[in-house]
């Protein structure tokens, strides 16, 4: 049987939007300096898969399903969003004109004229162009789109310094092209113009929740940190005397290297060998939601908390961007292993070379206990990579990690259904978790 056409194509619902998207971004981050305009513009001039914007998108149209008498907090704002191209006076007048009624729209929350208004008495008209233009999509939930968008476009700008990358989205990365200096700066103000965007959105709650998810993506980061070079030309010890010429008092030596902010991923304290790698996989689940999970997880919470949404489905669709990121990350580190760089797109075979044991890795280690002391060195001695390799290929490291992927898709399959009434947006998103699993590259 084919699938209907959104089900092939889980994109073609919220295309309008997603065609907008970066027109609407690029007006969110100009600058009175054409050079930083170029550079914040640089990443978005390519697609990436603008994977992000489309959940929140088609998380939006699904939440929108949702009947308004079993939504809560639904606020009443006409003045506080800058982009809305309505004129909240003329809906108004359209409704008290007796206009033909149409039926509900999450854009009526917008504007206060909900079914339960005295003033239109449940009787809710609204133009049908309108209607059909927004699909049941908030301003501000495509706002929110826009935002998440700026916020991993910054992350990237900065992740490619981190890791001297040369591309991204098929064309020479941002610190490649610019210089690392002016990478840095562009993904700082986009950052700065995303805060800005959130803040407009004016909800305390949705600001909270996505400045967090920022602090999580550094978070994350940091506990990943793994180029160990130095960039200041000036070795540690030269630093350390030009320190003491200007600081008065005479300051500890400096020996902090990169490496050694790398918070272990063998906890020593522990005793028995099962109990090091249970917590080495509880360090490498917490560093994948911060890294990857905790963007999209609190992007969605802040759709579902848009709509009005009480706090159970807030709750699921917090659940279900976790669950997604996390089985996206593991299948993303399985690849790692199984896929060329020539497929992939991007250097494969990675993360051993890096020193980073990730899941393959770590649930190989439970059946073969020798490979903690190369984790623990991180592969840093000649043959660890290829007997890493070996071992994981030997005891089913990669299958295990799929089953694990599939456990997170599992569940996220379950937020959702628990979470949304059965709509064809729904059904896009269970597309596109299953594809995550399934994916190639
Ligand atoms: C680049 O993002 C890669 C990462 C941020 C690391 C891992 C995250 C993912 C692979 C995607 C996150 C998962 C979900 C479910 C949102 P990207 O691969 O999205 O890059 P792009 O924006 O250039 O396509
Ligand atoms: C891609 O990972 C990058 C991330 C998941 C996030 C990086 C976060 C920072 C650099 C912190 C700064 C954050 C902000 C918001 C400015 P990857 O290197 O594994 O993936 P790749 O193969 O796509 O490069
Ligand atoms: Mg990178
Ligand atoms: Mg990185």
């Amino acid at each position: 049987v084919t699938p209907p056409l959104m089900l092939r194509n889980p994109l073609s619902l919220v295309s309008t939007e997603m065609n907008t998207l970066a027109k609407n971004i690029m007006t969110l981050i100009g600058s009175g300096h054409p050079t930083l305009n170029k550079m914040t513009g640089y990443y978005f001039e390519t697609e990436g898969k603008r994977v992000r914007p489309l959940i929140v998108l088609l998380l939006s149209r699904a939440l929108g399903q949702i009947p308004l008498e079993e939504r809560d907090n639904v606020k009443i704002d006409y003045t506080d969003f800058p982009t809305n191209k309505i004129d909240p006076t003329t809906i108004r007048e359209k409704i008290l004109s007796g206009a033909p009624v149409a039926n509900f729209s999450p854009l009526k929350v917008l504007h206060g004229i909900t079914p339960l208004n005295p003033l239109t008495q449940g009787a809710v008209p609204l133009p049908e162009e309108v209607f059909d233009k927004e699909r049941g999509i908030l301003p501000k939930q495509r706002r929110l789109a826009e935002i998440v968008e700026m916020i991993h476009t910054a992350s990237l700008l900065h992740d490619d310094v981190i890791d001297h990358a040369f591309t991204r989205r098929g064309k020479p990365s941002g610190n490649a092209a610019f210089t690392n200096k002016m990478a840095v700066l562009a993904g700082d103000f986009l950052l700065g113009r995303a805060t800005v965007s959130i803040s407009r959105l004016r909800n305390p709650e949705v600001v909270e929740i996505m400045s967090n998810s920022i602090a999580n993506l550094v978070e994350g980061e940091f506990m990943q940190l793994h180029n160990t070079d130095n960039e200041d030309p000036r070795s540690q010890s030269q630093l350390h005397s030009l320190i003491q010429r200007v600081l008065p008092t005479p300051t500890k030596k400096l020996e902090t290297q990169a490496h050694d902010y790398r918070v272990p991923t063998i906890d020593e304290t522990t005793t028995t060998h099962e109990e090091k790698v249970n917590n080495a996989l509880q360090y490498y689940t917490h560093k994948s939601y911060l890294k990857t999970g905790a963007l999209i997880s609190n992007s969605c919470r802040a759709t579902a908390i848009l709509s009005g949404a009480r706090q159970p489905i807030v709750e699921n669709c917090f659940q279900f961007g976790r669950n997604l990121g996390l089985c996206f990350q593991l299948v993303d580190d399985l690849l790692d292993f199984t896929v060329s760089s020539k497929e992939l797109g991007k250097p494969s075979g990675e993360d051993l070379k890096l020193g980073i044991a990730t899941a393959p890795v770590l649930l190989t280690w439970r059946k073969d206990p020798t490979l903690g002391p190369l984790i623990k060195r991180q592969f840093s001695e000649p043959g660890d990579v290829q007997r890493a390799f070996h071992a994981v290929k030997t005891h089913n490291g990669i299958e295990e990690t799929r089953q694990l992927a599939e456990e997170y898709r599992n569940k996220a399959l379950q937020n959702l259904r628990e979470a949304l009434p059965e709509s064809d947006s729904r059904s896009a998103l269970e597309f596109l978790t299953n594809a995550v699993l399934t994916r190639k590259k």
